[in-house]
């Protein structure tokens, strides 16, 4: 007997004391922060409000905006907007239909968010790392409440990342995701290699120009790209946010000399955001990688962010765009505010598009162990004099790491001469101990560098 799917999940039912909102009235949007994403926020829904409008099919009004700074705040949106230093206020107001977070930080902002969500209101977020610590427990409680919790500028800022897997990839099963989706690493990779600068020097012109914080660790460690991958994966393949379990690395150990032995060997370092569906599990890791020079993700420049998705029917296909500011990540903040705009007052489970209220977890995939990820990697060996390249050859056939290209660096500028070496896929495990059996060879002259090399084949 057909079952109605919407009358077997009674969770997510809209409240019955929720009010059924007429969908020909405004949509009234409360907003919490109007900083560089806030501010772009307003500055779009004024300038572009009648075709929004016409998007939505109603129209989207600002009726409040929280901030610390009410003299700064009030200098953006004028005098006639009301607004508070108090984000409770807004999370909890009765006239307001969605919350949109663009404050940051994962403390008060999970209160904000979850009293907004309790109180029936949709939530719109642009929070990254609100949701990779945070997304669980907050999903969990807009099911419960039948709202929508929407997050597209919270993954590739422009790129509609999360629209492309929910809904033009709806087809398909989603075999890898791979991004480059931090600009200010980019810009920093993109800096070294053009220039030849050092890392340090990259990140300092990087935080001149405005393109690093001045604190830069979420970027440079890795973890703002880990956040946005757990969000990837979480639509990609249904499986929950597994951030925590997220192999990372940053790139401030990287060298000139890497950036430059890479490329004599055809290949760039990109800091990837890689997740991959296997049998066993998923691969979920942010690393620095090698990709072939000549492929399309080797060539994202400067600030802007790619992803890259295979999928089984559709094949490979590529999003580009800005990685960061303030009109590019409220372009998505909006498109999810018209999202909610078409569906507020829709059952949860028949919204489409599927913002629903979050991609279900039907798949409880583990992530894999670091150890057990198999790929093609590039080692940079210093050694005392050329004749070197023999023994290295010798200790990785010894370790059985499969090896596709072993030569010298052409030019060293100085330091020791260098092997470098492009292996066949292998385990990270095993790589691991042979670039320790590297080290502690009496050739060897300092320390080995080890990174993967992503081909991304279609
Ligand atoms: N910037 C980007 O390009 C970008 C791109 C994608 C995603 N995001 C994400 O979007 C969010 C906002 O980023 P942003 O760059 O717009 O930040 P921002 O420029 O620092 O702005 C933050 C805003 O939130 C307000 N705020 C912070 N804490 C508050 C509190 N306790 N009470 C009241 N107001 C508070 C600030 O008010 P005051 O100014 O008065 O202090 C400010 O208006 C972050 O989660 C970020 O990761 C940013």
């Amino acid at each position: 007997m057909y079952r109605d799917p919407v009358e077997s999940h009674a969770s997510l039912t809209p409240l019955a004391s929720r009010e059924q909102r007429p969908s020909t009235r405004a949509l009234r949007v409360g907003m919490i922060g109007i900083g560089t994403v806030g501010s772009g926020t307003f500055r779009v829904l004024a300038r572009n409000h009648a075709e929004i409008a016409a998007r939505a099919g109603r129209s989207i009004e600002l009726v409040i905006v929280a901030a610390r700074n009410l003299t700064r705040a009030s200098s953006i949106v004028g005098p006639d907007l009301p607004l508070t230093d108090d984000p409770m206020q807004v999370a909890t107001h009765p006239d307001v239909d969605v919350v949109v977070e663009v404050a940051g930080g994962t403390g008060p902002a999970r209160d904000w968010v979850l009293a907004a969500i309790a109180h029936g209101k949709h939530v719109v977020t642009a929070n990254k790392a609100l949701l990779a610590v945070h997304g669980e427990e907050i999903f969990a409680a807009a099911r419960v409440q039948g709202v929508v919790v929407a997050y597209e500028g919270a993954v590739a800022v422009s790129i509609p990342i999360v629209k492309a897997l929910r809904e033009g990839l709806a087809a398909n099963r989603i075999e890898w995701v791979a991004g480059i989706i931090n600009g200010t690493t980019n810009f920093i990779l993109s800096k070294m290699r053009d220039e030849g600068l050092d890392f340090a020097v990259a990140l300092a012109q990087a935080q001149a120009l405005g393109y690093a914080e001045a604190d830069p660790t979420f970027d440079i460690d890795g973890i703002d790209a880990a956040h946005k991958l757990s969000l990837l994966a979480a639509n990609a393949f249904g499986m929950p946010l597994r951030f925590a379990d997220a192999q990372i690395e940053g790139i401030a150990q990287l060298k000139a000399i890497d950036v430059a032995c890479a490329e004599q060997l055809g290949f760039r370092i990109k800091l990837l955001g890689v997740a991959r569906r296997q049998a066993q599990g998923v691969e979920l890791r942010v690393q620095p990688a090698l990709i072939p020079a000549t492929h399309l993700m080797a060539n994202v420049h400067g600030a802007m962010n790619a992803v890259m998705v295979k999928a089984d029917a559709a094949g490979v296909t590529l999003y580009y765009g800005a990685g960061a500011g303030s009109e590019q990540t409220a372009s998505a903040v909006i498109a999810d505010l018209v999202d909610v705009a078409r569906l507020d007052g829709a059952d949860a489970a028949r919204q489409v598009p599927h913002l629903g209220v979050h991609a279900h977890a039907t798949n409880d995939l583990p992530v894999l162990p670091r150890a057990a990820v198999s790929t093609p990697h590039f080692l940079r060996v210093p050694v005392r004099s050329a004749s070197g390249i023999q023994r290295v050859a010798a200790c990785l056939a010894e370790q059985q790491v499969p090896v596709r290209q072993v030569a010298l660096a052409a030019r060293c500028e100085g330091a020791d001469p260098q092997v470098l070496v492009l292996t066949g896929p292998a385990a990270q495990g095993v790589l691991d101990l042979a670039a320790h059996a590297l080290q502690s060879l009496a050739e060897v002259s300092g320390g080995v560098t080890s990174l993967r090399v992503e081909e991304l084949a279609a």
